[in-house]
């Protein structure tokens, strides 16, 4: 939806009668309006599908039938299913008031009587005109309000102590231009962190620009990123505009950043270096102005080492570098977020449900949290979906029998057994696959094959 408040109004008349047209256009042209004339049904709607306007002035009467206005309401019509604001100006034979009132009832605006009034028809024009502008102006402030609401806060729940850095370092850096690594399990909430960083930004006026670097494949990557020209490569039909340049004067986020492939890097480097880039398959430099902010589950560093990420393009991401705590480090913040969700798919599934019993939220309080906040949030959902009764009881959860250190062993499978054992011989020496090796008596290959068959 466009306006044109700030442009001369564009005014589409249609009649199939030449001296009609003329004499339209000589009045309106001379009140200052752009005017385009068409002689038929199927010219104006493909006038008004190629460019916008601010009224349409039509006929209702055609040659295929010169009485009816059968024509002139199909029109009408089509009209409105190309453009359900454009206000439409019927005119109608002298005598025939009825079939103008027909058309007022299917949505035409108002209506001019032909021989008409000079005076007459440019106030009814000037009316439509105003009206419509202030329509869709009013539209134009609803959809923003809409993105406003939509972009505005994302919910971030953090009152444990293990939060308040983070929270302290998302009030100090969000309102900067600094770029921002935010690190941390999957499911810990790095992207509600990118999003609220953006929000109490100075350039969230503008959208942000989300790119997952782990959802490309290699081939597009580039163009995705910085665009191409036509014929850059085969299916280059057309130009295209990259992510950088779309998100110039705003903010990027580049999510998975660790996947973005090593022969990029360097590209990307420069744009964020020197704030310059160019397309896939042309000569000419292009200047953006982007602040970047990045997530990754990976530990950028070991990347690094294993030459996989290059170390100058990870010091300008990380001017600042937020570490999101898994949800084991804040426990105190599941009780909230717990409810926070429960609260969410309740209304979303229509259920009257209170809240969890205390045997349910100590099992909440137990448990693992592998896929933190993400889980809890899954979890939460589908014991709403289960829940009989006005509390979440321990059986709706589904949670299978705590993992960790709490674990009884009669309750597990050989297999958890072993994931189990392995977990804590690595946790007892560091992560050091030698020393848990040899504490499990496994050879080191053994213990290797075992921590790819559990996914450790
Ligand atoms: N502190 C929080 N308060 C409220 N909701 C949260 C919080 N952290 C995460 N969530 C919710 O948990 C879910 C997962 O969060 P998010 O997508 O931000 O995680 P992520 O770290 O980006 O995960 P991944 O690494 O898998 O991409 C989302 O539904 C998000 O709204
Ligand atoms: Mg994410």
């Amino acid at each position: 939806m466009q306006s044109h408040s700030n442009a001369t109004p564009r005014i589409l008349i249609a009649d199939d009668q030449a001296d009609v047209l003329e004499a339209l256009r000589l009045l309106l042209k001379g009140e200052g309006y752009q005017i385009e004339a068409c002689s038929s049904p199927a010219a104006a709607i493909s006038s008004l599908e190629s460019r916008d306007f601010d009224v349409v002035l039509m006929d209702l009467n055609y040659t295929r039938d010169t009485t009816s206005g059968q024509e002139g309401l199909d029109l009408l019509a089509r009209i409105q299913a190309v453009d359900s604001v454009l206000p439409v100006i019927v005119m109608t034979a002298w005598g025939t008031v009825g079939l103008a009132v027909e058309a007022m009832r299917r949505g035409a605006r108002d209506f001019v009587q032909k021989p008409w009034e000079n005076e007459r028809l440019l106030a009814i024009v000037k009316t439509q005109i105003d009206l419509s502008n202030a329509i869709r102006r009013g539209l134009r402030l609803e959809a923003e309000n809409r993105l406003l609401r939509a972009d505005g806060l994302p919910t971030l729940i953090a009152e444990s102590a293990a939060m308040q850095p983070v929270l302290q370092m998302i009030a100090r850096v969000g309102p900067s231009d600094a770029n921002v690594l935010i690190t941390g399990e999957p499911g810990t909430g790095k992207e509600v962190v990118a999003k609220t960083l953006f929000a109490i930004s100075p350039r969230s006026a503008k959208q942000m620009v989300t790119v997952n670097a782990g959802g490309l494949a290699e081939g597009i990557f580039e163009s995705e990123l910085f665009g191409h020209v036509k014929g850059a490569f085969t299916d280059a039909k057309t130009d295209r505009v990259g992510r950088f340049e779309l998100a110039d004067g705003g903010t990027l986020f580049l999510d998975e950043i660790a996947n973005v492939p090593l022969n990029l890097q360097a590209k990307m480097l420069r744009v964020l270096e020197v704030g310059e880039m160019e397309r896939v398959g042309s000569s000419k430099t292009k200047r953006v102005d982007v602040r970047v902010i990045s997530a990754t589950n990976a530990n950028l560093d070991e990347e690094v080492q294993a030459g996989r990420f290059r170390q100058d393009l990870l010091f300008r991401l990380n001017t600042i570098e937020i570490q999101l705590p898994p949800l084991r480090e804040r426990r105190e913040d599941i009780p909230l977020l717990a409810a926070h969700f429960l609260a969410t798919h309740a209304q979303r599934y229509r259920k009257r449900i209170s809240g969890f019993d205390p045997a349910a939220l100590q099992m909440l309080l137990d448990n693992p949290w592998q896929g933190n906040v993400r889980e809890l949030n899954h979890v939460t959902e589908r014991a709403v979906l289960m829940a009989q009764d006005t509390q979440i009881r321990p059986a709706d959860l589904a949670l299978r029998t705590a993992r960790d250190g709490s674990t009884r062993l009669e309750d597990m499978s050989i297999e958890e057994v072993e994931a189990f054992l392995i977990k804590k011989a690595l946790a007892r020496y560091n992560g050091n696959v030698s020393h848990a090796a040899n504490l499990l008596g496994l050879s080191r290959s053994a213990l290797y094959r075992r921590l790819q068959r559990y996914g450790l």
